[in-house]
C-alpha cells in the first residue's frame, strides 16, 4: 500500500475521530471523551501531514524545514499559551486563535496566486483555471474578514476597546457595498487575474470584517464568537481546496456548519435575528447611549444577614454569572450548596445561555467545583420557578439577570430573554460595585425592593456566608 493510500486512510480516520469528538463535546457527560477524540484526531491527521509531507521528493529537504521549526515552535507556544490562560481569558484567546486561521487561508491564497502566474497550475486550462481564480479570490476574502473580525472580537472581549457598537452613518449601505464589490471584483479576477484585484479584494475584505464586528453591541458578543468560529472553518475549507487537501475540507466543513448552527442556536435563545447579527447588526437602530446612571435608591446586606435569610429559605436558586468566573467563586459556592443541602434546604442553579463569555462557562466552572449535574437547570427549566424560590443568589451575574430585556423596548439588550430573578421573595446580587454588565447597560433589578446588594468580591462575600451559616442554629431553618 503507498504512503498516499495510507495518509488518505488516516485523514478518513481523523474526520470521523472530528465527528465523534463534535457529538461527546455536546453533553456534559460525554464532554471529556468528546476531547479526547478530538485529540486523537489531530494526532492521527498531524502524523498522516509530516508522512506525506517527507513523502514528496519534490519537497524533501526543502520544505521539511521550514515545516519541522514551524511546528516545534507553534505547538510549544500553543502549549505555553494553554497552560497559562485563564478560564475567563479563554473567548479573547479563542478569538485570537480565530485570527490565525483567517490569516493563513490570506497567506494560502496569495501564495496560490503566486504559484500559478509563475508556473501555471498543471493539467489546468480555460473553466478549471477560472475556478481555481475563484477559489483563490473566496479563500482571501472569506480569510481576510474572519482575520480582522476576530481581531476586533478579542479586543472587545479582552475589555482594550468598548463593547458598544460602532454606529457609522450607513453602516449598512457600507456592508452591502463591501459585498457588491467583492462579487464584482471576483468576476473581473476570474477573467483576468491581476495583482490590483487580489490586493482590492484584501483590502475590502479586512475593511469589511472589521466594520462587520465593530458594529455589533457587548450584548451580541456570543453570537459573533461562534459566527467567528464558523467563518475560519469556512476559510480553512478555501484553504483545503487550494492546497488540494481533503482533510482540510472536511474539518473546515465541520467547523464552518458547526458554529453556523451554534450561532443560529445563540440568536433563538437571544431572541436575535440571525441575519441582522451575521450582518453587523443590520437593520438593528442605534441604541442609545451608556446608561450606567443611578436609577433610584439601593439597599446593602451584609454576609452574615444574608447567611440568615438562608438558613431561614425552603427553596434557594443561585444564578451565576462572569463575576463568579472572575472571583473563582464556584468552589465555596459548592460548599455553600452542601450546607444548605445538608440543613434540607433545595438549592438549584439557573443557567443563562450567555452567561459568562463562553457558551457553556458556567456549566465547566460548576461542573470542575463537583456541583451535581441535576441541580444545574437551563433558564427555560428553572424561569417559571422565581416566583415560588425564597431567595436567589445572583453571583457575579448582571445582564443575564436584568429585566429592562422584558421591561424596556428601548433597552440595547430588550428582547432578550432573561432569567426573572426579581419575582422571588429576595434577592441578593453579589458584585463589587454599581457598575453596568458587558452589554453597558444598568440594571433596575438592583434597585428593586425585594432586592439587597452585597458588595465585594465574589469569593470572599460566598466564604464569609459559609463561615457565618455554621453560626445561624439550624432550628431556625424552613420557618
Ligand atoms: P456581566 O453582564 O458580564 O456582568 C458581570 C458582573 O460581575 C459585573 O457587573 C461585575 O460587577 C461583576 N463582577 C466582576 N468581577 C467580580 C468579582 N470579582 N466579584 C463579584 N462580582 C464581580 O455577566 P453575565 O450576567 O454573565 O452576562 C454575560 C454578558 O457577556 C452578556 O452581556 C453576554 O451577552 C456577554 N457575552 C457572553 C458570551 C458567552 S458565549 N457567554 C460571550 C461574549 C459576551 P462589578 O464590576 O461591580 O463587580
Amino acid at each position: 500500500m503507498s504512503v498516499t493510500s495510507i495518509a488518505t486512510a488516516a485523514y478518513l480516520a481523523a474526520a470521523l475521530l472530528f465527528i465523534l469528538s463534535l457529538a461527546g463535546l455536546s453533553k456534559h457527560e460525554t464532554a471529556r471523551q468528546g476531547w479526547t477524540y478530538g485529540v486523537a484526531g489531530m494526532t492521527v491527521a498531524l502524523a498522516a501531514t509530516i508522512a506525506l509531507t517527507v513523502h514528496d521528493s519534490t519537497v524533501r529537504g526543502t520544505t521539511l524545514l521550514v515545516v519541522v521549526p514551524a511546528l516545534v515552535v507553534g505547538g510549544a507556544v500553543g502549549l505555553w499559551r494553554a497552560r497559562v490562560v485563564r478560564m475567563t481569558g479563554m473567548p479573547e484567546l479563542i478569538a485570537l486563535l480565530h485570527s490565525f486561521v483567517g490569516l493563513a487561508a490570506v497567506l494560502v491564497g496569495w501564495a496560490s496566486y503566486v504559484e500559478v502566474e509563475r508556473h501555471g497550475l498543471a493539467g489546468a486550462e480555460g473553466s478549471l483555471l477560472r475556478i481555481h481564480h475563484a477559489e483563490v479570490f473566496i479563500g482571501i476574502f472569506i480569510g481576510a474578514v474572519t482575520f480582522t473580525g476576530s481581531i476586533v472580537a478579542n479586543l472587545k472581549l479582552s475589555a482594550r476597546i468598548k463593547s458598544a457598537p460602532l454606529v457609522l452613518p450607513g453602516k449598512n449601505a457600507l456592508n452591502l457595498a463591501a459585498l457588491v464589490l467583492f462579487a464584482a471584483l471576483t468576476v473581473v479576477f476570474v477573467v483576468r487575474p491581476a495583482l490590483w484585484s487580489i490586493t482590492a479584494v484584501t483590502v475590502v475584505a479586512l475593511l469589511f470584517g472589521w466594520h462587520l464586528v465593530a458594529s455589533i453591541g457587548g450584548g451580541d458578543m456570543p453570537v459573533v464568537v461562534s459566527m467567528l468560529n464558523s467563518y475560519s472553518g469556512w476559510a480553512a475549507a478555501a484553504s483545503g481546496f487550494l492546497l488540494n487537501n481533503d482533510l482540510l475540507i472536511v474539518t473546515g466543513a465541520l467547523v464552518g456548519s458547526s458554529g453556523a448552527y451554534l450561532s443560529y442556536i445563540m440568536c433563538k435563545a437571544m431572541n436575535r435575528s440571525f441575519f441582522s447579527v451575521i450582518g453587523g447588526g443590520f437593520g438593528i437602530e442605534a441604541p442609545r447611549g451608556d446608561d450606567d446612571g443611578a436609577q433610584g435608591e439601593h439597599r446593602e446586606t451584609s454576609a452574615a444577614e444574608t447567611a440568615e435569610l438562608l438558613a431561614r429559605a425552603s427553596r434557594v436558586v443561585i444564578t451565576p454569572g462572569y463575576g463568579m468566573a472572575v472571583a473563582q467563586a464556584q468552589y465555596p459556592v459548592a460548599e455553600l450548596t452542601r450546607l444548605l443541602r445538608e440543613r434540607g434546604v433545595e438549592v438549584r442553579f439557573g443557567i443563562h445561555p450567555v452567561a459568562g463569555r463562553l457558551p457553556g462557562h458556567m456549566n465547566v466552572l460548576l461542573a470542575e467545583a463537583k456541583v451535581p449535574y441535576d441541580i444545574v437547570l437551563e433558564m427555560d427549566e428553572i424561569n417559571d420557578d422565581f416566583a415560588d424560590t425564597d431567595v436567589v443568589l445572583v453571583i457575579g451575574a448582571n445582564d443575564t439577570v436584568n429585566p429592562a430585556a422584558d421591561d424596556d423596548p428601548s433597552s440595547p439588550i430588550a428582547g432578550m430573554p432573561v432569567l426573572r430573578v426579581w419575582e422571588a421573595a429576595h434577592v441578593v446580587v453579589f458584585k463589587r460595585s454599581m457598575a453596568s454588565g458587558y452589554a453597558g447597560v444598568q440594571n433596575p433589578l438592583f434597585f428593586r425592593e425585594n432586592t439587597a446588594m452585597l458588595f465585594g468580591d465574589a469569593k470572599a462575600g460566598v466564604d464569609e456566608i459559609v463561615g457565618a451559616l455554621a453560626a445561624v442554629r439550624p432550628e431556625l431553618a424552613a420557618v
